[in-house]
């Protein structure tokens, strides 16, 4: 069969490199207004400014602006029953509203309807990547990567790992636990664009036993990846140093026990020091930076310029249900100003990197998503520069085109959003596209 060949148009932006956090004219950054994205099949062959032949079925978008798909490095799919629940830090809100919702998913039927309906809100956000929390139950993983692959989408995700600390409904215990990530890696990892991710929720819900069996099991495949919490909150920092008295810090818990690696995706990392951002650099590990959630909590303030100075990849996550938006736009908008509050101002140019290609970059998969680059996988999304009539007006006076991705991150959110694309078939459309 010939690969269908689809030329969309467009504005065109993405990135060829890292632009400095604070650069509003980064060489970095790849501007294509008014183009036409080809691609054939599942894949991106090009970009070029003239309308191309007859062959090519013509989706226009001019006026538009057209992204790689977002990358949200770190939320939860069975949070959105509890997201914007009113008055708790980490662990009063983990306790009263996350593991009672959490626990719902021990029924398959559940488990596929929650799915579901999270891999289609990701696709009306235009996140069409993510690594993602299901919970405890082997039904909810294997629901959460089917739904995805029905999707075409590249996910990565992995049953949560609690033997301790947690409600009866909601723990496993080691050889359990082991068996069933043995089942879900042999079904499910590098299975099209799937993989399989190690997934201790964080180090007070695993006991010493667990998290050496996930370190073993990391070990024995090869493109494995290890999600999991690290230095959130204060109390939480408290309670692992009592947990687990011989380590050097919360981080040096993951790393007495091998789970720190280049496929390794941390959340959060507020509370770390020097020698855990020198650590994390050594391994290749990365830091999913959640504002949202980390305001709405009230855990703390990330360390963007200290992480990034000693190395350390950074990429954008929503952290729903304790982040309040599954939208990368917003998400970006609150790291803007968790980091103003630090006296950092990144650029529009080194947030949008960090949801897209530097994302995809710290995760290894560069070459696939993230950007718009011949031979990468087509997810994309086609975006309203501005709906509101504020966004709009400020749209109209924005001198550069800085100033207008800036307002269009900080004034923006989903209603912008007009397609998802993923791997070459649109996913999502707007009701008044349609
Ligand atoms: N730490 C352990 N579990 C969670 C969770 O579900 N959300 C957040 N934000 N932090 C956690
Ligand atoms: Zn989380």
């Amino acid at each position: 069969m010939i690969a269908p060949r689809i030329a969309l148009r467009g504005d065109l932006l993405d990135f060829v490199a890292a632009p400095a956090r604070a650069d509003r004219d980064s060489p970095a950054v790849r501007w294509r207004p008014d183009h036409w994205l080809l691609v054939e099949g599942t894949r991106i062959v090009g970009a070029q400014a003239v309308a191309p032949d007859v062959t090519w079925r013509r989706v226009d978008h001019a006026g538009k602006l057209i992204l790689p798909g977002f990358v949200d490095t770190h939320v939860h799919s069975p949070q959105l029953d509890v997201i914007g629940s009113w008055g708790a830090q980490l662990l009063d809100w983990l306790r009263d509203y996350t593991f009672p919702a959490e626990a719902r998913l021990a029924d398959p039927p559940v488990a596929r309807q929650v799915s579901q309906f999270f891999l289609d809100a990701l696709l009306a956000h235009g996140t069409t990547s993510a690594v993602v929390f299901p919970t405890v139950h082997k039904a909810s993983a294997d629901a959460l990567f089917a739904a995805a692959q029905q999707r075409g989408m590249r996910l990565v995700t992995g049953k949560v790992l609690m033997d301790r600390h947690a409600p009866p409904g909601l723990s496993d215990d080691v050889e359990g636990a082991e068996a069933d990530c043995l089942e879900l890696i042999e079904r499910w990892h590098g299975q099209g664009r799937l993989a399989y991710a190690l997934t201790p929720r964080f180090a007070p819900t695993s006991s010493e036993a667990q998290l050496a069996m996930a370190g073993r099991l990391l070990a024995s495949r090869d493109g494995l990846y290890m999600q999991t919490h690290v230095a959130e909150n204060r109390d939480e920092v408290r309670w692992v140093a009592e947990l687990f008295p011989k380590a050097r810090s919360y981080l040096d818990v993951y790393e007495r026990f091998g789970l720190l690696n280049a496929r390794a995706v941390l959340a959060h990392g507020i509370w770390l020091d020097d020698a855990d951002r020198a650590l994390l650099r050594e391994r290749g590990a990365q830091i999913a930076h959640s504002p949202s959630s980390n305001l709405f909590l009230g855990s703390g303030l990330f360390g963007w310029a200290a992480a990034e100075d000693a190395g350390v990849h950074i990429s954008l996550a929503s952290d729903v249900g304790g982040g309040t938006s599954l939208s990368m736009q917003r998400t970006m908008a609150d790291a803007y100003k968790v980091q103003a509050m630090a006296g950092t101002r990144l650029s529009a140019w080194a947030l949008l990197h960090a949801a897209t290609r530097g994302a995809a970059t710290a995760l290894g998969l560069g070459h696939e998503i993230g950007s718009l680059e011949g031979g990468a996988s087509a997810d994309l999304c086609i975006w309203d520069w501005a709906t509101s009539p504020v966004a709009k007006r400020r749209q109209q006076v924005a001198r550069d085109l800085h100033e207008k991705i800036f307002a269009w991150i900080t004034l923006g959110d989903e209603r912008d959003l007009i397609e998802s694309w993923v791997a070459g078939e649109r996913r999502y459309r707007r009701a008044d596209a349609r």
